[in-house]
């Protein structure tokens, strides 16, 4: 297996610009880059193009939280995929749960933003993810094969080979309950399944499928353990440069 692990640390609407700066000095600082583990740091579009410049040498990557799926026009703020190419960014978050709740996203703008990063040559990290009632009805498979049908519609195999994926339970988000290790890699087992029924079995094995939800220095170890699990998309815990820094160095003892 050579999925190479990637730890991405979405930022949500936190830190200015001044503060991203001192972030990557801090972590950069503590964290000693190694091959084995991608760090990807996800902040806010405002914070991309200082973060960009930044970051050149220090092994960390740079994504955004969203994109547009238009090249550009009058789209009031919104944000193209160009531009944040042009801000150093490699990867970009698409379909997360918070968009899709809170911004009224669903499945077909996912998927067209989707297309439009693969389009543009950045790597979209696709979010899919039950919400609690789903979870305890039983129906977390039915959920997350109908996100995947949908919002990876188009993608032929070649380009998928750039899609991460990240399983992110909606119930897990921001409350401090993570699905235990079996759950999640029960899931993210299933999610390449999935892809090996719709592309093949190459692309089963090749694809990163990450964890999100709750991901702490505390936890990390034991869902990066699991043999299906890739990585970890981390939100709150990413904020700081030690606890960031504490579940890229569990990657790295994987
Ligand atoms: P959390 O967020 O780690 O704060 O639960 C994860 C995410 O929303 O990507």
């Amino acid at each position: 297996m050579d999925r190479t692990t990637l730890i991405a640390g979405n930022w949500k609407m936190h830190k200015t610009p001044d503060e991203t700066e001192e972030f990557i000095r801090e972590f950069s600082g503590t964290y000693e880059a190694a091959p084995e583990v991608e760090v990807l740091i996800i902040p806010p579009f405002t914070s991309l193009e200082r973060a960009g410049k930044l970051i050149p040498g220090t092994g960390i990557g740079l994504g955004a939280q969203d994109l547009y799926f238009e090249e550009e026009g009058a789209y009031t703020g919104e944000v193209a995929p160009r531009m944040l190419l042009a801000c150093g960014c490699s990867y970009a978050l698409v379909g997360h749960s918070e968009r899709r709740a809170l911004f009224h996203e669903d499945d077909p703008t996912v998927n067209r933003k989707l297309l439009a990063a693969l389009s543009a040559g950045l790597s979209p990290i696709l979010c899919v993810g039950e919400t609690l009632d789903e979870h305890r009805a039983g129906k977390v498979a039915e959920k997350i094969t109908r996100q995947l049908s949908a919002d990876l519609a188009g993608v032929g195999r070649e380009d998928l080979k750039r899609v991460v994926i990240a399983y992110e339970p909606i119930w897990a988000i921001g409350t401090g309950e993570t699905a235990t290790p079996e759950e999640a890699q029960d899931t993210i087992r299933l999610i390449r399944a999935w892809i090996e029924e719709h592309y093949d079995a190459h692309a089963a094995e090749g694809i990163r499928i990450l964890y999100g939800g709750s991901v702490k220095p505390g936890n990390a170890a034991a869902l990066l353990s699991q043999p299906d699990i890739d990585g970890a998309l981390v939100g709150g815990a990413s904020l700081q440069p030690e606890s960031f820094a504490q579940i890229a160095r569990a990657a790295l003892d994987r």
